[in-house]
């Protein structure tokens, strides 16, 4: 939703963003990461290297997508599988800090999801996933959650570190109820997706290397993927749709400390903004703004921004 505030004297309207009812369904992962930072620089196969630091902290693709959304301001349903160990306590304990609503969220008897990311000095990661009770995320649990929402609309956030069949599950889901369906296709699959998968992507959100994996954005729109949107790091976001040209939407200035989660950040940010009715280019210029900020601190989510910090950001 779009508010107009006029700033008196200055005659200058701003345009501020304001939270909506449309829900974020977020289906996806979540890990506690073992995190290594300041290491002279990421080992090579046989090396052991030192770090400065070391901590374990709340992450997973999906939760911190949709932690950076409720932080955002949205309503944030997750969609998810937890262990019941004590690793899975406390990444249900971080979600429910933000505000996620959880009651979607299962909790099985294998070990939560855990990720080792490590860090260099010059901020370059890399990052190992085992994943648990990911893996017993089942398309099923979409039937409850649709029922709720059905008949009103909504925004599903996807990702790739939960099981294909269930992301597919949930891209029918969203298809059969009229929802926006977002994939973003991380970490970058080791096997092409599915055809009907492709088919029922409304925004598919690809990385250069996960670009790379999938085929091309004409391949992509070939395959029934109505919107591409490249994201390039430092080089912005390109936004590609048939038959239009590419609207490139340019990075915003950051110094990053760790981008470690700027991705998910971008996608949470970008759900949001769909769902408060923002037209495609808006949104992407809000998930870009968001994802800029969250590089400022060490972690996938210690540099979320709130809503008032990215709306500091836009009017800049
Ligand atoms: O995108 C960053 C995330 O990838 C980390 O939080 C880690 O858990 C891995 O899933």
């Amino acid at each position: 939703m779009l508010n107009e505030i006029g700033c008196g004297p200055c005659g200058i309207i701003t345009l501020m963003t304001s939270p909506s009812a449309t829900p974020v369904i977020v289906v996806g992962s979540v890990n506690m990461d073992l995190l290594f930072t300041g290491l002279p620089a990421i080992p090579r196969p046989g090396q052991t290297v030192t770090s400065d630091t070391f901590r374990i902290i709340p992450g997973g693709k999906g939760a911190n997508q949709a932690a950076a959304a409720a932080r955002l301001g949205a309503t944030v349903p997750f969609v998810a599988a937890i262990g019941t160990d004590d690793l899975g306590d406390q990444a249900f304990a971080a979600l429910e800090a933000e505000g996620v609503v959880l009651d979607q969220v299962r909790r099985v008897s294998q070990p939560t999801g855990v990720a080792a990311v490590v860090i260099d000095a010059t901020g370059e990661n890399a990052i190992i996933v085992n994943p648990g009770a990911n893996a017993e995320l089942r398309g099923a649990d979409a039937v409850a959650v649709a029922a709720r929402y059905a008949g009103s609309p909504a925004v599903v956030l996807a990702c790739l570190e939960v099981p294909v069949d269930t992301v597919t599950a949930w891209a029918r889901v969203a298809r059969a109820n009229g929802w926006t369906f977002i994939l973003n296709p991380a970490p970058a699959p080791a096997e092409p997706l599915p055809a009907e998968l492709l088919g029922l992507v409304d925004i598919l959100t690809p990385n250069e290397t996960e670009l790379e994996a999938l085929g091309t954005t004409r391949s992509l729109h070939a395959s029934g993927v109505g919107t591409v949107i490249v994201t390039r790091g430092g080089d912005g976001a390109d936004l590609e749709r048939p038959g239009e040209p590419v609207h490139h939407q340019p990075a915003f200035p950051a110094t990053p400390v760790d981008t470690t989660g700027a991705g998910d950040s971008f996608n949470g940010a970008l759900a949001t903004a769909l769902a408060e009715g923002l037209e495609i280019a808006a949104a992407l210029e809000f998930a870009a703004a968001t994802g800029a900020l969250s590089t400022r601190a060490i972690g996938a989510r210690d540099g979320l921004p709130t809503r008032a910090e990215v709306d500091a950001s836009l009017a800049r």
